[in-house]
């Protein structure tokens, strides 16, 4: 739910990603849209247990992270989240960042912790002080951003992958190398990330955008 503004656009966002069937919506302190995409969970009429919901740690307020994921939450109006990220590797404060995300996620406020936007030297010296070992490593990743040597090296670290901004932001889609419609493409870039083994973070303001990724996700890519 990046750039999308607080208040009626996230909310109508949020209902249009759950009227089609989609069950992730990602945001962040960061983001500022906290309150709106809470307020449309609830009033969504889908059962809270049924939504992923993932928000994310600013790495400016590291030095308090339990005190920003409480605020987090009550922006949010929940009880707990699916999972909390650190957004950024907070400079010289790795480990006792993780400490405070591992205690969020032992006192069950966060079901799962992971990290984003870190390379492998980040995760390895993570690991190194870890109870619990990040779940998930949210990158950049599309067909104009893609570093192999850092997704093989979470996949060896049994770190997840997640792919955000997997559309680059909605640029190039009109490529003409990579298919005749701006439609066809951004369903290509989608299914690439699915077929991948990544999961991907999508956002789109349009309901028709949004229906048309969850129709991406039900195809696979073929080498044709
Ligand atoms: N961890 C991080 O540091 C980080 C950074 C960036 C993003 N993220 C997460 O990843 C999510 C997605 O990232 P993103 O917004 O950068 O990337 P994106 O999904 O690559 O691109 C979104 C753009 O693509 C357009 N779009 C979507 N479907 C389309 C379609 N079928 N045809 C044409 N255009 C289409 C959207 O336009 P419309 O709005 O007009 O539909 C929007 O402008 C964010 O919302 C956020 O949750 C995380």
């Amino acid at each position: 739910m990046w750039q999308i503004p607080d208040g009626k656009p996230v909310q109508e966002a949020v209902h249009w990603a759950l009227e089609s069937g989609i069950r992730h919506i990602d945001t962040a302190r960061f983001y500022r849209n906290e309150r709106g995409v809470g307020d449309a969970i609830r009033t969504s009429g889908v059962p809270r247990e049924e939504i992923w919901v993932t928000t994310k740690l600013f790495p400016f307020e590291a030095l308090w992270a339990e005190r920003a994921f409480q605020r987090s939450l009550g922006r949010l109006g929940l009880d707990y989240v699916d999972l909390y990220l650190v957004h950024f590797p907070p400079p010289g404060l790795l480990l006792s960042t993780w400490q405070k995300m591992e205690s969020i996620a032992k006192q069950g406020l966060a079901r799962s912790i992971g990290v984003s936007n870190y390379k492998v030297d980040d995760i390895n010296k993570t690991l190194q002080a870890a109870d619990i070992p990040p779940a998930v490593n949210q990158i950049h990743m599309s067909p104009y951003h893609y570093s192999k040597d850092l997704a093989e090296s979470c996949e060896a670290l049994g770190v997840a992958v997640e792919a955000y901004s997997p559309l680059t932001r909605g640029k190039n889609l009109d490529d003409p190398v990579r298919s005749r419609s701006p439609r066809r493409t951004a369903s290509l870039r989608r299914r690439s990330s699915f077929d991948g083994a990544f999961s991907a973070a999508l956002s789109s303001f349009q309901s028709r955008h949004g229906r048309n990724g969850l129709r991406a996700t039900h195809k696979s890519l073929t080498s044709r």
